[in-house]
């Protein structure tokens, strides 16, 4: 595995797979990489003659620092991963490789209303740095094919906008979540939960579950609602918004029947851990 650490290698590397007509399959990550990330690269390896990932933790949409500072670090471990994995190059870049000062990185993308609400509501900007870094990471890689998970649901639609909005021509894959054996979706977050706090987060996606049955003979606002009650109930726990939607525009709905894609969309601090989950209602 080919590790590449600046803008220039890169260009060069993604150049002569193309000479060879080699199709690529890219994985953008932050790292703290764990089995949802690898589900995404063995797809990426299985699909492509030449897969690509990025480990790049981007400080552009973190719209809180204590966040940026916090957040997991294991570049080694990443890269053993990786390698173990069968992935063809990793690209580790600097921030100042990334955004160098005197190159004006493209930001302001039309990202539709899907970037308006839910985490766009309470993570000002984060959606505008998130279609930042991967409209950057596109033209570097030139992938075609890109896979993302749908742990983060709403990127995948902000994504989607932004290729649409920007006329780039890549496939973009959504991927399953992963989740341990007690339910909890995997995120490179769950590492910086106490004990206590590890023990009380697979609550999250048992509320979701449980919500699914009960969905079936109860209101939109009484499902909302039972969610709600029950993870706030739990100690450290406080759910920051629940909203049931339809699943391509992300809207708000008030009956079952409004829409025949209906998702989900949760996040609770547990602590100070922003957690995030969601789960299907309709179709079942
Ligand atoms: P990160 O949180 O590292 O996630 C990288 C990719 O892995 C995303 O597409 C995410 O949805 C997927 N992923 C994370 N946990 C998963 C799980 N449990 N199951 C399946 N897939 C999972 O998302 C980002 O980084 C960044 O916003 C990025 C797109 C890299 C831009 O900086």
């Amino acid at each position: 595995m080919q590790i590449i650490r600046s803008v220039a290698e890169l260009t060069q590397y993604v150049a002569a797979r193309k000479n060879q007509h080699q199709t690529i399959g890219f994985v953008p990550t932050m790292g703290a990489l764990h089995e949802g990330h690898l589900s995404l690269v063995e797809r990426a390896v299985g699909e492509n003659e030449c897969s690509i990932v990025s480990v790049f933790v981007n400080p552009t949409q973190f719209n809180n620092p204590d966040d940026l500072r916090t957040y997991p670090r294991t570049e080694e471990a990443d890269i053993e991963l990786l390698a173990k994995a069968g992935v063809s190059a990793v690209f580790v870049p600097s921030v100042g490789e990334m955004y160098p000062e005197e190159v004006e990185v493209k930001k302001d993308f039309n990202l539709g209303s899907a970037a308006e609400v839910m985490e766009g509501k309470f993570r000002p900007g984060h959606f505008q740095g998130v279609a930042q870094v991967v409209n950057r990471l596109f033209e570097l890689v030139r992938p075609n094919r890109a896979y993302f998970g749908q742990k983060d649901f709403q990127q995948i639609a902000v994504i989607r906008n932004m290729v649409e909005s920007e006329g780039i021509d890549v496939e973009i894959i959504d991927c399953p979540i992963k989740r341990a054996d007690d339910g909890l979706a995997l995120s490179s977050r769950n590492a910086l939960l106490s004990a206590d706090q590890r023990r009380r987060a697979p609550e999250i996606y048992a509320a979701l579950s449980d919500s699914v049955e009960y969905s079936k003979s109860h209101s939109v606002r009484a499902t909302h609602d039972s969610v709600v009650e029950r993870l706030d109930a739990i100690p450290e726990m406080k759910v920051e918004y629940f909203e049931i939607v339809d699943a391509r525009t992300l809207l708000p709905i008030e009956e079952w029947d409004e829409s025949p894609d209906v998702q989900g969309c949760i996040t609770v601090f547990n602590g100070k851990v922003r957690l995030i989950d969601n789960i299907c209602y309709r179709p079942f």
